[in-house]
Protein backbone atom coordinates (compact mmCIF):
# COMPACT_ATOMS: atom_id res chain seq x y z
CA UNK A 1 0.00 0.00 0.00
CA UNK A 2 1.72 3.18 -1.16
CA UNK A 3 2.08 6.12 1.54
CA UNK A 4 -1.05 8.26 2.17
CA UNK A 5 -0.20 11.60 1.11
CA UNK A 6 -0.48 14.44 4.03
CA UNK A 7 -1.58 17.99 4.08
CA UNK A 8 1.57 20.60 5.17
CA UNK A 9 -0.99 22.10 7.82
CA UNK A 10 -3.80 22.22 10.32
CA UNK A 11 -5.29 24.95 8.37
CA UNK A 12 -4.20 24.02 5.58
CA UNK A 13 -6.90 20.85 5.60
CA UNK A 14 -9.59 23.48 6.95
CA UNK A 15 -8.86 25.58 4.02
CA UNK A 16 -9.12 22.66 1.30
CA UNK A 17 -11.93 21.70 2.75
CA UNK A 18 -14.03 24.59 2.47
CA UNK A 19 -12.61 25.24 -0.69
CA UNK A 20 -14.34 21.99 -2.01
CA UNK A 21 -17.56 22.78 0.09
CA UNK A 22 -17.55 26.57 -1.25
CA UNK A 23 -17.98 26.79 -4.91
CA UNK A 24 -20.65 27.15 -7.26
CA UNK A 25 -23.44 25.62 -4.58
CA UNK A 26 -23.16 28.09 -2.39
CA UNK A 27 -22.54 31.29 -4.72
CA UNK A 28 -24.10 30.43 -7.80
CA UNK A 29 -26.52 27.88 -6.94
CA UNK A 30 -27.97 28.49 -3.36
CA UNK A 31 -29.66 31.74 -4.18
CA UNK A 32 -31.08 30.84 -7.56
CA UNK A 33 -32.99 27.66 -5.99
CA UNK A 34 -33.53 29.91 -2.80
CA UNK A 35 -35.15 31.75 -5.24
CA UNK A 36 -37.03 29.80 -6.94
CA UNK A 37 -38.24 27.42 -4.20
CA UNK A 38 -39.92 30.53 -1.54
CA UNK A 39 -36.91 32.69 0.04
CA UNK A 40 -36.61 32.69 3.37
CA UNK A 41 -38.87 29.44 3.91
CA UNK A 42 -36.22 27.67 1.72
CA UNK A 43 -33.64 29.21 3.64
CA UNK A 44 -34.83 28.34 7.29
CA UNK A 45 -34.92 24.91 5.81
CA UNK A 46 -31.67 24.46 4.44
CA UNK A 47 -30.19 26.04 7.60
CA UNK A 48 -32.09 22.98 9.27
CA UNK A 49 -30.91 20.05 7.01
CA UNK A 50 -27.42 21.68 7.03
CA UNK A 51 -27.40 21.38 11.07
CA UNK A 52 -29.29 18.35 11.63
CA UNK A 53 -27.72 16.38 8.50
CA UNK A 54 -25.14 18.20 7.14
CA UNK A 55 -22.95 18.24 10.15
CA UNK A 56 -23.20 14.47 11.86
CA UNK A 57 -22.80 13.36 8.34
CA UNK A 58 -19.30 16.07 7.39
CA UNK A 59 -18.12 14.82 11.06
CA UNK A 60 -18.99 10.85 10.37
CA UNK A 61 -16.96 10.96 6.77
CA UNK A 62 -14.11 12.75 8.71
CA UNK A 63 -14.01 10.17 11.54
CA UNK A 64 -14.09 7.30 9.17
CA UNK A 65 -11.76 9.27 6.48
CA UNK A 66 -9.06 9.49 9.25
CA UNK A 67 -9.82 5.76 10.63
CA UNK A 68 -8.91 4.22 7.15
CA UNK A 69 -6.12 6.06 6.10
CA UNK A 70 -7.44 4.65 2.75
CA UNK A 71 -8.58 5.86 -0.60
CA UNK A 72 -12.42 6.41 -1.05
CA UNK A 73 -13.10 2.92 -2.57
CA UNK A 74 -11.40 1.03 -0.11
CA UNK A 75 -11.87 2.53 3.17
CA UNK A 76 -15.19 1.13 3.43
CA UNK A 77 -14.20 -2.38 2.51
CA UNK A 78 -11.31 -1.64 4.82
CA UNK A 79 -13.43 -0.91 7.81
CA UNK A 80 -16.38 -3.23 7.63
CA UNK A 81 -13.56 -6.36 6.61
CA UNK A 82 -15.60 -6.94 3.97
CA UNK A 83 -14.73 -5.67 0.84
CA UNK A 84 -18.81 -5.60 -0.59
CA UNK A 85 -18.89 -2.34 1.27
CA UNK A 86 -16.87 -0.40 -0.95
CA UNK A 87 -19.71 -0.06 -3.17
CA UNK A 88 -20.68 2.75 -1.23
CA UNK A 89 -17.20 4.22 -2.46
CA UNK A 90 -17.87 3.36 -6.42
CA UNK A 91 -20.92 5.70 -5.88
CA UNK A 92 -19.34 8.26 -4.24
CA UNK A 93 -16.51 8.11 -7.18
CA UNK A 94 -19.36 7.48 -10.05
CA UNK A 95 -21.12 10.80 -8.73
CA UNK A 96 -17.95 13.33 -8.15
CA UNK A 97 -17.26 12.24 -11.89
CA UNK A 98 -20.71 13.17 -13.30
CA UNK A 99 -20.79 15.91 -11.38
CA UNK A 100 -17.47 17.18 -12.51
CA UNK A 101 -18.93 16.98 -15.86
CA UNK A 102 -21.41 19.94 -15.55
CA UNK A 103 -19.75 21.61 -12.93
CA UNK A 104 -17.34 22.35 -15.54
CA UNK A 105 -19.28 23.99 -17.76
CA UNK A 106 -20.62 26.69 -15.44
CA UNK A 107 -17.00 26.96 -14.98
CA UNK A 108 -16.30 27.84 -18.30
CA UNK A 109 -18.98 30.37 -18.05
CA UNK A 110 -17.21 32.41 -15.34
CA UNK A 111 -14.00 32.24 -17.82
CA UNK A 112 -16.42 33.66 -20.78
CA UNK A 113 -17.21 36.21 -18.29
CA UNK A 114 -13.95 37.09 -17.44
CA UNK A 115 -13.02 37.01 -21.24
CA UNK A 116 -15.75 39.36 -22.21
CA UNK A 117 -15.16 42.12 -19.12
CA UNK A 118 -11.41 42.06 -20.02
CA UNK A 119 -12.73 43.14 -23.74
CA UNK A 120 -14.85 45.69 -22.91
CA UNK A 121 -18.22 43.60 -24.04
CA UNK A 122 -19.70 44.33 -20.21
CA UNK A 123 -19.70 48.33 -19.98
CA UNK A 124 -22.52 50.33 -20.16
CA UNK A 125 -25.25 48.21 -20.91
CA UNK A 126 -29.05 47.76 -19.63
CA UNK A 127 -30.83 45.25 -17.28
CA UNK A 128 -32.05 43.41 -20.05
CA UNK A 129 -29.25 43.47 -21.76
CA UNK A 130 -27.34 41.60 -19.40
CA UNK A 131 -29.58 39.05 -18.85
CA UNK A 132 -29.23 38.76 -23.01
CA UNK A 133 -25.84 38.68 -22.82
CA UNK A 134 -25.81 35.74 -20.62
CA UNK A 135 -28.15 33.98 -22.69
CA UNK A 136 -25.57 34.62 -26.19
CA UNK A 137 -22.77 33.42 -23.72
CA UNK A 138 -23.98 30.11 -22.88
CA UNK A 139 -25.29 29.40 -26.48
CA UNK A 140 -22.48 29.98 -28.39
CA UNK A 141 -21.19 25.94 -28.74
CA UNK A 142 -17.74 26.78 -29.72
CA UNK A 143 -17.11 29.21 -26.87
CA UNK A 144 -18.30 26.98 -24.08
CA UNK A 145 -16.65 24.01 -25.13
CA UNK A 146 -13.56 25.60 -25.31
CA UNK A 147 -14.26 27.80 -22.06
CA UNK A 148 -14.88 24.00 -20.44
CA UNK A 149 -12.02 22.47 -21.87
CA UNK A 150 -9.69 25.57 -19.97
CA UNK A 151 -11.53 24.77 -16.74
CA UNK A 152 -10.87 21.00 -16.43
CA UNK A 153 -6.88 21.62 -18.20
CA UNK A 154 -6.36 23.81 -14.99
CA UNK A 155 -7.83 21.47 -12.76
CA UNK A 156 -5.85 18.39 -14.61
CA UNK A 157 -2.42 20.77 -14.09
CA UNK A 158 -3.38 21.43 -10.36
CA UNK A 159 -4.20 18.09 -8.93
CA UNK A 160 -1.77 16.09 -10.97
CA UNK A 161 0.75 18.19 -9.07
CA UNK A 162 -0.54 16.59 -6.12
CA UNK A 163 -2.39 17.56 -3.25
CA UNK A 164 -0.30 19.56 -0.63
CA UNK A 165 1.27 21.50 -3.47
CA UNK A 166 -1.58 22.24 -5.29
CA UNK A 167 -5.13 22.29 -3.31
CA UNK A 168 -3.87 23.16 -0.41
CA UNK A 169 -1.96 27.01 -1.05
CA UNK A 170 -4.47 27.55 -3.60
CA UNK A 171 -7.09 27.50 -1.33
CA UNK A 172 -5.41 29.57 1.79
CA UNK A 173 -4.88 32.32 -1.02
CA UNK A 174 -8.41 32.77 -2.21
CA UNK A 175 -10.62 31.58 0.93
CA UNK A 176 -9.85 35.07 2.48
CA UNK A 177 -9.74 37.10 -0.46
CA UNK A 178 -13.45 35.89 -1.52
CA UNK A 179 -14.57 36.79 2.14
CA UNK A 180 -14.11 40.32 1.87
CA UNK A 181 -14.79 41.17 -1.60
CA UNK A 182 -18.12 39.36 -0.87
CA UNK A 183 -18.86 41.94 2.08
CA UNK A 184 -17.75 44.41 0.53
CA UNK A 185 -20.51 43.57 -2.72
CA UNK A 186 -23.34 42.73 0.31
CA UNK A 187 -22.52 46.53 1.74
CA UNK A 188 -23.22 47.97 -1.88
CA UNK A 189 -26.13 45.51 -3.07
CA UNK A 190 -27.61 46.65 0.56
CA UNK A 191 -27.15 50.42 -0.04
CA UNK A 192 -29.40 50.34 -3.50
CA UNK A 193 -32.84 52.06 -3.57
CA UNK A 194 -35.46 48.69 -2.29
CA UNK A 195 -33.04 46.88 -0.95
CA UNK A 196 -34.73 45.76 1.76
CA UNK A 197 -37.61 43.76 -0.34
CA UNK A 198 -34.58 41.62 -1.13
CA UNK A 199 -33.53 40.87 2.30
CA UNK A 200 -37.09 40.21 3.54
CA UNK A 201 -37.54 37.95 0.69
CA UNK A 202 -34.54 35.90 2.12
CA UNK A 203 -34.96 36.25 5.74
CA UNK A 204 -38.25 36.15 6.28
CA UNK A 205 -39.99 32.73 5.19
CA UNK A 206 -43.46 32.50 4.08
CA UNK A 207 -44.00 28.53 4.07
CA UNK A 208 -46.92 29.06 1.74
CA UNK A 209 -43.78 29.10 -1.11
CA UNK A 210 -42.50 25.75 -0.04
CA UNK A 211 -43.40 22.56 -1.76
CA UNK A 212 -42.37 18.61 -1.73
CA UNK A 213 -39.86 19.54 -4.44
CA UNK A 214 -38.54 22.80 -3.15
CA UNK A 215 -38.07 20.54 0.46
CA UNK A 216 -35.97 18.00 -1.87
CA UNK A 217 -33.97 20.50 -3.44
CA UNK A 218 -33.66 22.17 0.11
CA UNK A 219 -32.37 18.74 0.99
CA UNK A 220 -29.93 18.44 -1.71
CA UNK A 221 -28.66 21.89 -1.76
CA UNK A 222 -27.39 20.81 1.92
CA UNK A 223 -25.30 17.84 0.90
CA UNK A 224 -24.01 20.10 -2.23
CA UNK A 225 -23.08 23.16 -0.72
CA UNK A 226 -21.03 20.69 1.99
CA UNK A 227 -20.01 18.39 -0.64
CA UNK A 228 -21.36 15.65 1.39
CA UNK A 229 -22.74 11.88 0.43
CA UNK A 230 -19.93 11.32 -2.19
CA UNK A 231 -16.82 10.80 -0.21
CA UNK A 232 -15.00 13.47 -1.37
CA UNK A 233 -14.50 14.96 2.81
CA UNK A 234 -13.41 11.16 3.47
CA UNK A 235 -10.82 11.33 1.29
CA UNK A 236 -9.38 14.76 2.34
CA UNK A 237 -9.68 13.41 6.12
CA UNK A 238 -7.77 10.47 5.02
CA UNK A 239 -4.67 12.74 4.15
CA UNK A 240 -4.90 13.83 8.19
CA UNK A 241 -2.60 13.05 11.32
CA UNK A 242 -4.39 12.05 14.50
CA UNK A 243 -3.74 15.77 15.66
CA UNK A 244 -6.65 17.37 13.69
CA UNK A 245 -9.34 18.61 15.70
CA UNK A 246 -12.01 17.15 13.94
CA UNK A 247 -15.40 18.94 15.58
CA UNK A 248 -13.61 22.43 15.28
CA UNK A 249 -12.89 22.29 11.47
CA UNK A 250 -16.05 20.31 10.82
CA UNK A 251 -17.93 23.72 12.74
CA UNK A 252 -15.64 25.58 10.94
CA UNK A 253 -16.23 24.74 7.38
CA UNK A 254 -20.19 24.65 8.18
CA UNK A 255 -20.17 28.55 9.61
CA UNK A 256 -17.75 29.36 6.37
CA UNK A 257 -20.27 27.76 3.99
CA UNK A 258 -23.58 29.02 5.62
CA UNK A 259 -21.69 32.77 5.86
CA UNK A 260 -20.71 32.48 1.75
CA UNK A 261 -24.34 31.45 1.25
CA UNK A 262 -25.80 34.07 2.63
CA UNK A 263 -24.00 37.03 1.58
CA UNK A 264 -24.34 35.43 -1.66
CA UNK A 265 -28.09 35.89 -0.95
CA UNK A 266 -27.52 39.04 0.20
CA UNK A 267 -25.50 40.21 -3.03
CA UNK A 268 -27.96 39.21 -4.75
CA UNK A 269 -31.61 39.46 -3.90
CA UNK A 270 -31.71 43.32 -3.00
CA UNK A 271 -30.50 43.66 -6.67
CA UNK A 272 -33.07 41.51 -8.15
CA UNK A 273 -35.74 43.55 -6.10
CA UNK A 274 -34.33 46.56 -6.30
CA UNK A 275 -33.97 46.21 -10.71
CA UNK A 276 -36.84 45.13 -10.71
CA UNK A 277 -36.73 41.46 -11.60
CA UNK A 278 -38.00 38.25 -10.92
CA UNK A 279 -36.31 36.01 -7.60
CA UNK A 280 -37.30 32.81 -9.94
CA UNK A 281 -34.49 33.59 -12.52
CA UNK A 282 -32.90 30.39 -12.51
CA UNK A 283 -29.30 29.85 -13.40
CA UNK A 284 -29.06 32.99 -14.98
CA UNK A 285 -29.69 34.74 -12.13
CA UNK A 286 -26.07 35.39 -10.66
CA UNK A 287 -24.79 36.62 -14.09
CA UNK A 288 -27.41 38.86 -14.53
CA UNK A 289 -28.03 41.02 -11.14
CA UNK A 290 -24.51 40.96 -10.51
CA UNK A 291 -22.90 42.88 -13.52
CA UNK A 292 -26.03 45.46 -12.63
CA UNK A 293 -24.95 45.54 -9.16
CA UNK A 294 -21.51 46.03 -9.73
CA UNK A 295 -22.11 48.80 -12.37
CA UNK A 296 -23.70 50.77 -9.64
CA UNK A 297 -20.24 50.71 -7.86
CA UNK A 298 -17.27 53.23 -8.34
CA UNK A 299 -14.52 50.92 -10.20
CA UNK A 300 -17.20 48.51 -10.23
CA UNK A 301 -15.58 46.93 -13.51
CA UNK A 302 -12.36 46.48 -11.38
CA UNK A 303 -14.16 44.92 -8.68
CA UNK A 304 -16.41 42.70 -10.98
CA UNK A 305 -12.82 41.56 -12.34
CA UNK A 306 -11.98 40.51 -8.94
CA UNK A 307 -15.28 39.09 -7.80
CA UNK A 308 -15.51 36.82 -11.06
CA UNK A 309 -11.80 35.90 -10.26
CA UNK A 310 -12.73 34.71 -7.03
CA UNK A 311 -15.82 33.14 -7.98
CA UNK A 312 -13.50 31.38 -10.33
CA UNK A 313 -11.42 30.12 -7.67
CA UNK A 314 -13.94 29.02 -5.45
CA UNK A 315 -15.15 27.05 -8.55
CA UNK A 316 -11.88 25.38 -9.03
CA UNK A 317 -11.00 24.35 -5.53
CA UNK A 318 -14.58 22.43 -5.64
CA UNK A 319 -13.41 20.66 -9.07
CA UNK A 320 -10.42 20.13 -7.72
CA UNK A 321 -11.99 18.06 -4.51
CA UNK A 322 -14.16 16.22 -7.15
CA UNK A 323 -11.03 14.85 -9.64
CA UNK A 324 -8.80 13.94 -6.70
CA UNK A 325 -11.18 11.39 -4.93
CA UNK A 326 -11.58 9.69 -8.16
CA UNK A 327 -7.61 10.10 -8.93
CA UNK A 328 -6.94 8.83 -5.16
CA UNK A 329 -9.31 5.37 -6.16
CA UNK A 330 -8.07 4.72 -9.25
CA UNK A 331 -4.41 4.95 -8.48
CA UNK A 332 -5.03 4.06 -4.67
CA UNK A 333 -2.67 6.45 -3.37
CA UNK A 334 0.10 5.25 -5.84
CA UNK A 335 2.19 8.87 -6.26
CA UNK A 336 3.95 7.71 -9.76
CA UNK A 337 0.57 7.15 -11.05
CA UNK A 338 -1.18 10.34 -10.41
CA UNK A 339 0.09 12.26 -13.30
CA UNK A 340 -0.75 9.91 -16.31
CA UNK A 341 -4.67 8.97 -14.10
CA UNK A 342 -5.41 12.88 -13.80
CA UNK A 343 -4.83 13.81 -17.10
CA UNK A 344 -6.40 10.60 -18.46
CA UNK A 345 -9.81 11.05 -16.04
CA UNK A 346 -9.82 14.88 -16.49
CA UNK A 347 -10.03 14.30 -20.51
CA UNK A 348 -12.89 11.75 -19.67
CA UNK A 349 -15.07 14.02 -17.59
CA UNK A 350 -14.25 16.74 -20.41
CA UNK A 351 -15.69 14.71 -22.88
CA UNK A 352 -18.51 13.10 -21.09
CA UNK A 353 -19.63 16.98 -20.05
CA UNK A 354 -20.16 18.05 -23.90
CA UNK A 355 -23.68 17.19 -24.02
CA UNK A 356 -24.10 19.26 -20.54
CA UNK A 357 -22.69 22.38 -22.18
CA UNK A 358 -24.37 21.79 -25.94
CA UNK A 359 -27.84 21.75 -23.78
CA UNK A 360 -27.72 25.18 -23.95
CA UNK A 361 -26.81 25.64 -27.33
CA UNK A 362 -27.30 23.34 -30.38
CA UNK A 363 -28.89 20.46 -28.23
CA UNK A 364 -31.31 22.87 -26.68
CA UNK A 365 -34.03 21.06 -27.57
CA UNK A 366 -33.31 17.74 -26.45
CA UNK A 367 -35.46 16.71 -23.59
CA UNK A 368 -35.11 13.53 -21.46
CA UNK A 369 -37.54 13.62 -18.61
CA UNK A 370 -38.79 16.59 -19.36
CA UNK A 371 -35.33 18.06 -18.64
CA UNK A 372 -32.12 19.54 -20.95
CA UNK A 373 -29.51 17.06 -20.61
CA UNK A 374 -27.64 19.84 -18.26
CA UNK A 375 -30.88 19.84 -15.60
CA UNK A 376 -30.87 16.20 -15.96
CA UNK A 377 -27.43 15.82 -14.74
CA UNK A 378 -27.79 18.40 -11.84
CA UNK A 379 -31.07 16.53 -10.74
CA UNK A 380 -29.42 13.15 -11.05
CA UNK A 381 -26.35 14.87 -9.05
CA UNK A 382 -27.77 16.75 -6.53
CA UNK A 383 -31.21 15.52 -5.84
CA UNK A 384 -30.89 11.68 -5.83
CA UNK A 385 -27.37 10.20 -6.36
CA UNK A 386 -25.94 12.72 -3.81
CA UNK A 387 -28.77 12.09 -1.18
CA UNK A 388 -28.68 8.19 -1.74
CA UNK A 389 -24.96 8.34 -0.88
CA UNK A 390 -25.65 10.39 2.32
CA UNK A 391 -28.36 7.73 3.15
CA UNK A 392 -25.74 4.71 2.83
CA UNK A 393 -22.77 6.43 4.43
CA UNK A 394 -24.98 7.55 7.59
CA UNK A 395 -26.31 3.60 7.84
CA UNK A 396 -22.51 2.50 7.15
CA UNK A 397 -21.11 5.01 10.22
CA UNK A 398 -23.29 4.44 12.48
CA UNK A 399 -24.10 0.75 11.85
CA UNK A 400 -21.24 -0.72 10.93
CA UNK A 401 -18.44 0.82 12.72
CA UNK A 402 -18.97 0.26 16.73
CA UNK A 403 -19.67 3.39 18.69
CA UNK A 404 -16.76 3.00 20.89
CA UNK A 405 -13.90 3.09 17.65
CA UNK A 406 -15.81 6.03 16.61
CA UNK A 407 -15.57 8.20 19.32
CA UNK A 408 -12.18 7.65 20.44
CA UNK A 409 -11.46 8.73 16.61
CA UNK A 410 -13.25 11.69 17.17
CA UNK A 411 -11.65 12.31 20.72
CA UNK A 412 -7.98 12.25 18.84
CA UNK A 413 -7.02 15.80 18.47
CA UNK A 414 -9.83 17.19 20.23
CA UNK A 415 -11.54 17.62 24.22
CA UNK A 416 -14.78 16.88 22.58
CA UNK A 417 -17.49 15.94 25.20
CA UNK A 418 -19.21 12.27 25.08
CA UNK A 419 -22.69 14.38 24.85
CA UNK A 420 -21.88 16.24 21.76
CA UNK A 421 -20.74 12.76 20.02
CA UNK A 422 -24.17 11.22 20.76
CA UNK A 423 -25.81 13.74 19.72
CA UNK A 424 -24.48 13.53 16.56
CA UNK A 425 -24.09 9.58 16.36
CA UNK A 426 -27.73 9.50 17.52
CA UNK A 427 -28.81 11.76 13.73
CA UNK A 428 -26.37 9.97 12.20
CA UNK A 429 -28.35 6.44 12.88
CA UNK A 430 -32.32 7.70 12.95
CA UNK A 431 -32.41 11.13 11.88
CA UNK A 432 -30.59 11.33 8.92
CA UNK A 433 -31.38 7.78 7.40
CA UNK A 434 -35.22 8.50 8.23
CA UNK A 435 -35.03 12.03 7.23
CA UNK A 436 -33.66 11.31 3.57
CA UNK A 437 -36.33 8.72 2.81
CA UNK A 438 -39.16 11.01 3.97
CA UNK A 439 -38.20 13.82 1.90
CA UNK A 440 -37.20 10.96 -0.94
CA UNK A 441 -40.70 9.87 -0.98
CA UNK A 442 -42.51 12.94 -0.73
CA UNK A 443 -40.74 14.31 -3.57
CA UNK A 444 -41.59 11.08 -5.75
CA UNK A 445 -45.35 11.61 -4.65
CA UNK A 446 -45.49 8.63 -2.44
CA UNK A 447 -46.06 10.13 0.42
CA UNK A 448 -49.63 9.48 0.54
CA UNK A 449 -49.92 5.86 0.34
N1 LIG B 1 -19.56 21.72 -2.54
C1 LIG B 1 -19.31 22.03 -3.90
C2 LIG B 1 -20.00 23.33 -4.25
O1 LIG B 1 -20.82 23.79 -3.54
C3 LIG B 1 -19.75 20.96 -4.81
C4 LIG B 1 -19.21 19.61 -4.50
C5 LIG B 1 -20.07 18.57 -4.27
C6 LIG B 1 -17.84 19.39 -4.45
C7 LIG B 1 -19.60 17.32 -4.00
C8 LIG B 1 -17.36 18.12 -4.20
C9 LIG B 1 -18.25 17.09 -3.97
O2 LIG B 1 -19.77 23.91 -5.28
Amino acid sequence: MAQQEQWKSKIGFVLAAAGSAIGLGAIWKFPYVAGTGGGGAFLLLFLAFTLVLGMPLLLGEFMIGRMGQSSPIQTYGKLALNPKWNFIGKIGVFTSFLLLSFYSVVGGWIILYIVKLLSGGLAGLTQDQYGELFGDIISNSYSTIAAQLVFMLVTILVVAKGVQKGIELASKVMMPALLILFLLLVIRSLSLDGAMEGVKFLLVPDFSKLTSESILFALGQAFFTLSLGVSVMLTYASYLPKTQNLPQSAVSIIILNIVIALLAGLAIFPGVFSFGMEPNAGPVLIFSVLPAVFAHMPFGTLFFLAFLLLFLFAAFTSAFSMIEIIVAAVTKNDASKRKKSTWVIGMLIFIVGVPSCLSYGVLADVHIFNKTIFDLMDYTVSNILMPLGALLIAIFVSRKIPKGDLFAELKQGSSVGYTFFSICYFLLKYIVPIAIIVVFLDAAGLSDW
